[in-house]
């Protein structure tokens, strides 16, 4: 039985869903940390995940290849860049990507090692000040990130990193709900409010629907969209 079939029936019986929902929420708040979920997963010969293969990466690829062409984008900057798989079916003039994974960073590293027109570096979220736009990029991404960014702090500095890194746009693909999971590295949230609410010079430009709704299989869809943002 897959993960989410029995998040269905666990989640379905009011008294049992309502603990097991407490007990994550309380496992997440005190013992979880995103980066080092991230790092042991790379480092067990794990990836970015489904969402980076096959057509739902040539989905995401298309997209933003498509957007930064017409919007003859110069250069890009993507926060949590993860192991490059994605990536390799890029076309950007210019990219500069950062993880909180190390191994996941050796492994773009490895890939690019050819590519001049790719720079890598490690993303730590408390140690990050850029005031004199040393990360500025025409086009911010975040890419199947948003809702594995599970600590309210954690999700709050790396917005204000994501929307501060941008010159013109920032690309968001991702869920946008309040729906509860079961998985300890997936919290949804209503991230178009918190913009809305804290970022005041940014417009939600177009939606794009992804054309693989999550059917319960993660492999053949997901719940993430297309929000574009432009500075005002
Ligand atoms: C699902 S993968 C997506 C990778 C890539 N964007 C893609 O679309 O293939 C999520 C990535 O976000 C990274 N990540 C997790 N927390 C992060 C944070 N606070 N800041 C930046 N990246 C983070 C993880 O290490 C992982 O590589």
């Amino acid at each position: 039985m897959t993960k989410t079939k029995i998040e269905k029936i666990v989640t379905g019986i009011p008294v049992i869903g309502v603990l097991a929902k407490g007990a994550v929420g309380l496992f997440r708040q005190v013992v979880f940390s995103e980066t080092r979920y991230w790092e042991s997963r790379y480092a067990g010969g794990g990836n970015s995940g489904a969402g980076s293969y096959g057509e739902l990466a040539a989905f995401k690829a298309d997209v933003v290849n498509t957007f930064v062409r017409e919007e003859r984008i110069r250069s890009v900057v993507e926060f949590g860049c993860g192991d490059g798989a994605q990536l390799l079916l890029s076309d950007y003039p210019a990219y500069t990507g950062l993880d909180v994974s190390r191994v996941a960073l050796m492994r773009s590293m490895e890939r690019f090692k050819d590519d001049p027109t790719k720079s890598f570096f490690l993303y730590d979220p408390d140690c990050f000040v850029d005031r004199h736009g040393t990360y500025k990029a025409e086009l911010a991404l975040s890419l199947d990130v948003l809702y594995h960014l599970v600590d309210d702090k954690v999700f709050q500095l790396y917005m204000v990193h994501l929307f501060s890194s941008a010159a013109r746009f920032v690309v968001v693909y991702s869920s946008d709900t309040d729906e509860s999971s079961l998985a300890v590295h997936v919290r949804h949230r209503r991230f178009s409010a918190w913009i809305n609410d804290q970022l005041p010079h940014w417009q939600l430009r177009t939606k794009i629907a992804n054309p693989f709704p999550f059917r319960g299989d993660l492999r053949t869809g997901s719940f993430a969209d297309f929000y574009v943002y432009e500075r005002t």
